[in-house]
Parts: structure tokens; C-alpha cells; sequence
């Protein structure tokens, strides 16, 4: 069975677009392949955090990946700082991946522009998520569009050590959803939608109330010729409308479009709207139950720890032995 791996930041509250973009496929490869999902904490650290608040969001976040659907009967959900070949793994990639290559990644430009001191780790945070995926053998890596070129870097580490060190890494392929991989901010269709550059009219929310995503797709940024076809260039609010009610009804774009085009923007949204709250009432009713429950997320995690430290140290011992390092 072919292996996926994957991370989501607890940088907060998910939205649509790590939805859609990314944990949806996650439960569905459940079932085809051994998968393997990581809250990736240590990636958090790389912008100003709390450390209290880094806790209880790390926790919010396995919580909505276990009512997201993730079953830890099926997959090995996990914290990434609780599994050191992850840091220690890091330290080695970062001893190959070259100053230029980490300087050409778009999410850094856009990250390390703020002038405010810009830290090692945020430079690395490629090389980490490189280690994060290259110590368990992974083949695939189910990820939104803008973790392509991450993808990329971590696929030019693993065969560069390979063929420094001889053959060590499988090296991994980025899967992307074909619809729904780079939803886009309601307020402003140009940018994607993001915890970070969006305002919060321009966000959903996984556990929004149902009134809250009714108002924020009708006021969702359009334009003002109310005919319906799906051009993300010319038309890139409706685009972004017609994507998310064709994901969250599972038809085509071309299904959706004939079945609007006659009537206005204003019954798409409508239609858009319930499509999202139908689909995210199941997982709000569960977390519900879950959160009342933290001591069974936490077993889980602990669980689902262990297994990653085992599937990760033959990979780790294989690493030290090709880079030449003495056995631990
Ligand atoms: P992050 O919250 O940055 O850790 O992202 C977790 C996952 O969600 C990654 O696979 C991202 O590619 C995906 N993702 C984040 N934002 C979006 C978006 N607006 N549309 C689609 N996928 C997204
Ligand atoms: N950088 C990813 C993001 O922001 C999160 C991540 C960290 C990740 N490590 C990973 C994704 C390994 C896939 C595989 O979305």
C-alpha cells in the first residue's frame, strides 16, 4: 500500500480551504493507503506565538482533523514535536539544502518581507517540512496549491542525498485535489483564502454558525453583470462560488454552471451557502462531542505518537549510517 503523509499547522481555527484544499482528500486516502497526518507544531513556532495558546491550538486542531473524519483505527494521527526524528532529520537536510534554494521560496518571500527580525527557523521551515515527509518513506503528500514548490524543494533534497549518500529516501509526489486546491478569500477572490492575510469577512470557518456563513457568502465580492461562466480570470469571485458549491455537492463545474446559468448570482449564493453548512454540520456536531472529551484526543495522539517514532527510526538509523554518523 502506497504511504501518504501530511501536516496542517495549529496556527487556529481551520478554514474551507484547508478543508476543501487538503483534510478531505486526507479521510478518503484513509482507506487506500497507510496515511499518516501530523499537526506540525514546530512549523508554528516560525511566526510570534504564545506558548499557552500554541498548547490549546494544537489540541483544537487534532480535534477538528478527528471530527474532520480522520479515524486513528485507520490512520496515525500525531504531534509533530512529540516525534524528535523530525528535528533531528531537520538538522541533517539542513546540512544540504543551499542558502539560494530556500531564498527563491515564494512563501518566504511573502512571510520574511515583514522588516521584523526574520528568524533562522522561518528560513528552514521548508527543510523541516522536508524532514517531516522524506523520515517515513512517504510516496504521496496530499496538499493544497501552494505547497507545490515546498513539494518540489523536498523532492530535490531527497535526490540530491541520494545521490550524495547513495539511495536513502523515496522520493515523494505532491497530490492536488483538482478542484477546490486553492480556495480563495471571499472579500478579495485575487489571494487565497488564509488565517493570515485574510479579514474574517473573507473567511469560513470549519465550526462557523450556519447564520455566520449564510452572511459571509452573500456578501462574498462578485461583479456586476449577473451572467454566470466560469472564468477565474475575468470572473474570479463567481469562479471561486461555482468551485465551492461543485466540491461540497460532489458535480463538476460544468454540472453546476447549466444548472445556474439561467437564474441570478443571488440563488447560487444561496445554493453555495447551504452546500457548505450541509457539508460542515456533521463535522460541528462532532467536534461538539469530542471537545467535551480532550483526554480521548490526547490518548489518541499519544497513540498515534508511538507509531509514528517506530515507523520513523529504521528511516533515521538508515540516514545516520549513509551521512556517517556513529550509531546513537
Ligand atoms: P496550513 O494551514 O498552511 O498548515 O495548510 C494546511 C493545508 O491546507 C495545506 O495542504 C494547504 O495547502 C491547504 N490550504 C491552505 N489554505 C488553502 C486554500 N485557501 N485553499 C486550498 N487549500 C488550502
Ligand atoms: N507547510 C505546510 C502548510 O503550511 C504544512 C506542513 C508541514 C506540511 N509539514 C508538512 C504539509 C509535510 C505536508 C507535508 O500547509
Amino acid at each position: 500500500m502506497a504511504r501518504v503523509f501530511s501536516g496542517i499547522q495549529p496556527t487556529g481555527d481551520l478554514h474551507l480551504g484547508n478543508y476543501l484544499g487538503a483534510v478531505r482528500q486526507w479521510a478518503i486516502d484513509q482507506d487506500s493507503h497507510e496515511a499518516l497526518y501530523c499537526v506540525v507544531d514546530l512549523h508554528a513556532m516560525t511566526a510570534s506565538y504564545e506558548p499557552k495558546e500554541l498548547t490549546t491550538r494544537t489540541q483544537t486542531t487534532a480535534t477538528l482533523l478527528l471530527a474532520s473524519g480522520l479515524d486513528p483505527a485507520r490512520c496515525t494521527l500525531f504531534v509533530q514535536s512529540q516525534v524528535p526524528a523530525h528535528t533531528e532529520l531537520a538538522w541533517i537536510l539542513n546540512c544540504t539544502a543551499t542558502f539560494g534554494e530556500l531564498n527563491r521560496m515564494t512563501q518566504f518571500k511573502d512571510k520574511g518581507q515583514s522588516g521584523n527580525s526574520v528568524t533562522v527557523g522561518l528560513f528552514a521551515y521548508p527543510v523541516l517540512m522536508a524532514a517531516d515527509i522524506l523520515a517515513y518513506d512517504t510516496d504521496q503528500v496530499p496538499v493544497g496549491d501552494d505547497q507545490r514548490q515546498h513539494l518540489e524543494l523536498a523532492r530535490d533534497i531527497a535526490l540530491r542525498f541520494n545521490n550524495r549518500f547513495g539511495e536513502t529516501f523515496t522520493v515523494p509526489k505532491a497530490t492536488v485535489p483538482p478542484l477546490g486546491a486553492r480556495v480563495m478569500d471571499l472579500q478579495d477572490p485575487t489571494i487565497k483564502m488564509s488565517k493570515s492575510n485574510s479579514s474574517p469577512q473573507g473567511i469560513i470557518g470549519l465550526l462557523d454558525a450556519p447564520k455566520t456563513i449564510r452572511k459571509r457568502i452573500r456578501s462574498a465580492v462578485t461583479d456586476s453583470d449577473n451572467h454566470i461562466e466560469f472564468n477565474p480570470d475575468t470572473k474570479p469571485g463567481l469562479a471561486n462560488l461555482l468551485t465551492l458549491l461543485a466540491v461540497t455537492t460532489e458535480q463538476s463545474i460544468e454540472a453546476v454552471v447549466s444548472e445556474y446559468e439561467s437564474s441570478g448570482y443571488g440563488s447560487l449564493k444561496d445554493a453555495t451557502a447551504d452546500a457548505i453548512i450541509a457539508c460542515l454540520s456533521p463535522i460541528q456536531e462532532r467536534y461538539a462531542d469530542l471537545s467535551s472529551d480532550l483526554k480521548y484526543v490526547s490518548g489518541q495522539l499519544n497513540q498515534g505518537a508511538e507509531r509514528a517514532r517506530s515507523l520513523s527510526s529504521p528511516v533515521i538509523a538508515r540516514v545516520r549510517e549513509r551521512a556517517g554518523l556513529l550509531a546513537p
